[in-house]
């Protein structure tokens, strides 16, 4: 006997194209997760010099945060019938956080952490929208990941503070 979908809600028949619009958000929203921690492990090991040490120690931290991100936007594209997609899809973007000149430079990974969670804020505000009113479990766990990216974000803010005021910056 086949299961009936439930009437009302994001995996209800009716739905349908928008549990695929959100789908294809959540996808990207994946991709974001699983670029940020490939840069964030290269910065939290590169970066040389005094300075360097509480920014390497900061980035390893939020390299498991992003990526428990990355699996709950996966389980989420599973609960909404899509498939997490395969490695062969990927396309990197995160221009910001590639290796400076100088492992020195510590001031240009700062600035490429801030773009790189202002962007995921960004997108985040996004899904948080369209899912309103129609996907509540969706929404809800996108507001809790971008209270983590909003925090990652004045984490990085501090930091760039310090430096503005020391002039090197
Ligand atoms: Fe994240
Ligand atoms: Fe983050």
């Amino acid at each position: 006997m086949a299961v009936s979908n439930p009437a009302q809600g994001i995996l209800s028949d009716e739905l349908r194209e928008k549990r695929d619009q959100v789908i294809e958000l959540l996808k990207k929203a994946y991709w974001m997760e699983i670029e940020t921690v490939m840069s964030y492990v290269a910065n939290s090991i590169n970066p040389d010099g005094v300075r360097a040490q509480e920014i390497r120690e900061a980035l390893e931290a939020d390299v498991q945060d992003e990526l428990g991100h990355a699996q709950q936007f996966g389980n989420r594209i599973k609960e909404l019938y899509g498939v997490v997609p395969g490695s062969l899809d990927f396309r990197a973007e995160q221009s910001s956080l590639q290796p400076p000149d100088q492992q020195t430079d510590i001031v240009h990974v700062i600035r490429g952490v801030i773009e790189a969670e202002t962007g995921a804020i960004e997108h985040y505000n996004h899904i948080i929208e369209v899912t309103d009113g129609v996907d509540w479990v969706t929404q809800d766990m996108v507001i809790t990941i971008l209270h983590d990216e909003e925090g990652h974000r004045r984490l990085f803010e501090g930091f760039l503070r310090e430096f503005e005021v020391d002039g090197l910056a």
